[in-house]
């Protein structure tokens, strides 16, 4: 299994909309997703996709409960299909709270331990995770926190152990890859366990913009990123429509525009990218002869077209084996 964290600290920088459109690009090739929506506020994930009437019910399960041994009925009950292949675990406002449920779940079991016993805070959702088998049962995880470095986050890196960045190209933007790099290293010296970079992705790129221009191609440069996303209205479309990208362009548009016709392309080469980055590059016949990036007059050539996919190094992490 694949799994990956997509996160910058930075607010409004595409994270949510590039959650969702990953899982539609990975369920595209039959991979079975699992969205984890970590962010208990509005506009998330699964009130992109539509899944999220839940949020506010103070009667409703959900995965806080799980964290700390309280679930009130199965964890796959709380999980919703919003797509083909794709599946979403929604958030509930109760996430805001998981501080004091850990804490009291902490008082509560570590009344049986030895006075030197740590309680395994981060390792909570990992184990729920696990426990619920959802490493066979999906072949990616797709976790969107919000953008508080707080202890949400934490247990997302934990249990994935990569991060996806999304970066909007400015100097703000710029900068906060550096944020999340150190952040993550922090804590994976802190847990002792490895912490990859699977890509930066810069987001929202408005290629009229001199600063825009200079900073996507900073990006491309020092992190290697694959591909970049224009700033194009077709993204709010699809939240419009509470679909993701692609499904937008089969179901909702009779056509596609001239702008919005690297979208898909560029998603499938970003999916091609990541699998090669966990060691398990696509076949060259992943897409049916369809379309992926491999550049254009901006961007150059894509590094990571499919046949030096095949030989990537692998440079992120598998906890799940
Ligand atoms: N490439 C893009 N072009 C234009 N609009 C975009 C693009 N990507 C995302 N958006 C829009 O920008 C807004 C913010 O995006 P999104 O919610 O994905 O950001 P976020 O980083 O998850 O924000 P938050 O920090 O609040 O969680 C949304 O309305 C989304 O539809
Ligand atoms: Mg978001």
């Amino acid at each position: 299994m694949q799994a990956y964290t997509v996160y910058n600290q930075s607010g409004g920088q595409g994270k949510t909309t590039v959650a969702r459109d990953l899982a539609a690009a990975h369920a595209e090739i039959g991979q079975r997703v699992l969205l984890i929506d970590m962010d208990a506020q509005n506009g998330s994930l699964s009130n992109y996709l539509g899944v999220d009437d839940n949020k506010r019910n103070p009667e409703a399960d959900d995965l806080t409960f799980h964290l700390v041994e309280q679930g009130q009925g199965e964890f796959s009950d709380l999980i919703r299909t919003a797509e083909p292949n794709v599946d979403v675990l929604p958030s509930h406002k109760r996430l805001n709270r998981v501080d004091e449920f850990l804490d009291s779940h902490e008082n509560y079991i570590g009344q049986t331990k030895p006075d030197d016993w740590e309680y395994p805070r981060y390792e909570r959702l990992l184990s729920v995770l696990r426990d619920n088998d959802v490493p066979n049962e999906y072949d990616v995880v797709i976790i969107d926190p919000n953008a508080k470095a707080d202890t949400v986050y934490y247990m997302a890196l934990y249990a994935t152990r990569n991060v996806v960045i999304p970066a909007v190209p400015t100097r703000s933007g710029y900068e906060s890859i550096d944020g999340v790099a150190d952040s993550a290293q922090g804590f994976a010296e802190n847990q002792d366990i490895n912490i990859g970079r699977t890509a930066v992705i810069p987001t929202m790129v408005d290629t009229r913009k001199g600063d825009h221009k200079d900073y996507a191609q900073k990006l491309r440069d020092e992190y290697d990123a694959p591909v970049y996303f224009k700033s194009l209205s077709a993204f709010e479309s699809a939240e419009e429509q509470y679909v993701s990208v692609f499904r937008l362009f089969s179901e909702h548009r009779s056509r596609i525009r001239k702008s919005e016709q690297n979208i898909l392309p560029k998603y499938r080469t970003l999916v091609a990218t990541i699998c090669a980055t966990f060691g398990n590059p696509l076949a060259e016949d992943a897409w049916d002869g369809e379309e992926i990036f491999t550049g254009d007059d901006f961007w150059g050539t894509s590094k990571f077209h499919l046949q030096t996919l095949m030989s990537l190094m692998t440079q992120s992490i598998k906890p799940w084996g």
